[in-house]
């Protein structure tokens, strides 16, 4: 079963262990910048980690970072894994069991993604407040893992206390923010214009292909969890245009200093 795999993964990291973060980020787009401010104590490949998997894009690096960000200790995983790669939900999830059984309590998350609420802009950073999930596979389909209930309460799955945090820090180094749902979607294609409609009659503000498998698993485990979209592309009726992974990446570079700025400052007071 996974749950083992888990925890022999689990124990082959602790004895490693340089400290005991209770905070961990996944350095998704938008917050590779972040990476460069760990100081980092140990570095480990996916690769050299009992049942990890291991990234397929290059250019993705694939580390289990441990360190301090300003003050706090750190984990923090550089390289994620999408479903659209060809990862079962399993896999997808598998870091983020590992960090609940390392004794981490608090997760961000950052990602790219297309605006569909007609007030967004190219470059707005959107604070993930709930999440449609509509992946075709769930991430806790399968035998119930004993970190979490069978049938998990989804009431309040981003902490409301983060979100508050965040809007306080963003106001002070006068940032805009906006709020908004995040709709995740198994990609690879980007939506066509009636399916980004359809996106936003849902009920979504913007839509990605990563992020609501980790955070399930996250809150079945407990962890408080915290996230950000980094508003791309925009799939809004009038102003949709041709979209490829360049501009998106070029669209999220350009914003990742705030977004890093934000989640620094929260990481530090929280
Ligand atoms: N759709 C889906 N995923 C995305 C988008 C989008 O428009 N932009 C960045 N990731």
């Amino acid at each position: 079963m996974m749950y083992e795999k888990v925890l022999e993964a689990t124990n082959w990291l602790k004895p490693k262990m340089p400290c005991h973060p209770t905070t961990a980020i996944v350095l998704g787009t938008g917050l590779g910048r972040l990476a460069e401010e760990i100081d980092v104590t140990l570095s480990i490949e996916y690769k050299d980690i009992p049942h990890f998997p291991v990234s397929t894009v290059e250019g993705h690096s694939g580390r289990l970072l441990f360190g301090k960000l300003g003050n706090k200790d750190i984990l923090a995983m550089q390289g994620r894994f999408h479903f659209y790669e060809g990862y079962s939900m399993q896999e997808v999830t598998f870091p983020i069991r590992v960090m609940y059984e390392l004794g981490i309590k608090t997760l961000f998350v950052s990602n790219a993604a297309g605006g569909t609420n007609p007030s967004f802009s190219i470059g707005d950073l959107m604070i993930i407040t709930d999440h449609i999930n509509l992946f075709p596979e769930h991430p806790l389909h399968g035998p119930n893992y004993p970190t979490g209930p069978r049938f998990p309460d989804m009431s309040e799955v981003y902490d409301h206390e983060l979100i508050q945090l965040a809007d306080t820090i963003a106001a002070e180094k006068g940032i805009k923010v906006q709020h908004g749902v995040y709709l995740g979607t198994q990609g690879p294609t980007f939506e066509t214009p009636a399916e980004y409609r359809m996106f936003h009659i849902l009920g979504a503000d913007a839509v990605g292909m990563s992020t609501v498998p980790e955070t399930i698993v996250a809150h079945h485990c407990g962890l408080r969890v915290f996230g950000v979209s980094i508003i791309t592309d925009l799939g809004i009726e009038g102003k949709i245009v041709e979209v490829s992974h360049e501009e998106v990446q070029e669209a999220a570079n350009a914003v990742q200093p705030l977004m890093a700025d934000i989640m620094r400052e929260m990481i530090n007071r929280n």
